[in-house]
């Protein structure tokens, strides 16, 4: 038994070695995996299958649902178990009149200042991943995030949360340290491979953060914690072009050096 679930897991990663054009020739052999059920996924599905959703039904998705995410997700580990995380949840009427705040912002010409900068500049490896990532998107949805027309869209598109049903901002103390914020990468992901598991769609999204003290103020979060990130949450809109896009990754020897 234990002998077969080792051949499975070195199959899984014979198959890790190349997957560089595999987004693009399985479109949407992610999204085949959503569990309608919620029942258990294995692991590496669940990590492999996850994506991010920008087309959700609109139905919402159920209090106890959505509990059982971060009923799940809260067993992340942490820096010396703090569990530096907080969340708030937004639903309809509420999701709605943030969104029209942010938008409104955005028409005005109100400059973003998120607690977490926006990256000014990228080192050659990464920039070259980001460009790749926008020009395969360009070349599969006929989008080109680089045009200005296209930017403007795209942020009213962010700031409607995609129309989600829900959207969770996760925050934390300001005066936390960079593995607090470590950590809540961890719980993140925690959570969107939870919901994943449950046959839920979500997507991380920085420019939700955008105007974090107006966002703030909104939500009724003390000035002195730090908006890390929203994560729009529903179920996936599984006909959308935009969820047929799959991101592919770098070969595993790019990423990994062995010494012996
Ligand atoms: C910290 C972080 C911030 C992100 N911000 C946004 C965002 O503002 N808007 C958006 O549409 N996607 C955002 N994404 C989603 C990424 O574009 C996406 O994770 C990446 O392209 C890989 O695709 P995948 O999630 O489908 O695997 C963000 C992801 C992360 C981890």
């Amino acid at each position: 038994m234990r002998h077969k679930a080792i051949i499975n897991y070195l199959h899984e990663a014979k198959q890790d070695i190349d997957i560089s054009s595999y987004g693009s020739r399985r479109p949407d052999a992610r999204l085949k995996s959503h569990n309608k059920k919620g029942d258990i996924m294995d692991a590496v599905e669940c990590i492999k299958k996850r994506m991010s959703i920008r087309a959700f039904r609109r139905e919402e998705v159920p209090r106890e649902l959505l509990v059982e995410v971060f009923n799940i997700a809260k067993w992340s580990p942490s820096y010396k178990n703090s569990q530096p995380w907080e969340a708030i949840i937004l639903s309809g009427a509420k999701k709605k009149m943030l969104s029209k705040m942010m938008i409104d912002l955005l028409k005005k010409g109100e400059e973003p200042r998120p607690d977490l900068a926006e990256p000014q500049f990228w080192p050659p490896a990464e920039e070259s991943r980001i460009n790749h990532l926008y020009k395969t998107r360009a070349e599969a949805t006929g989008i080109d995030l680089k045009a200005p027309e296209v930017i403007r869209k795209s942020k009213e598109a962010n700031f409607n949360f995609y129309y989600a049903p829900h959207v969770i901002y996760l925050f934390q103390d300001s005066s936390l340290s960079l593995w607090s914020l470590f950590d809540m990468g961890l719980f993140a992901q925690s959570l969107m491979l939870a919901a994943h598991a449950k046959g839920l769609g979500t997507v991380p999204q920085a420019f939700s953060t955008d105007y974090a003290k107006q966002i703030k103020n909104f939500l009724s979060i003390p000035e002195t914690k730090r908006l890390v990130i929203g994560i729009s949450i529903g179920y996936p809109d599984s006909e959308s072009t935009v969820n047929k896009f799959r991101t592919d990754r770098v070969k595993t020897e790019e990423l990994v050096s062995w010494l012996e």
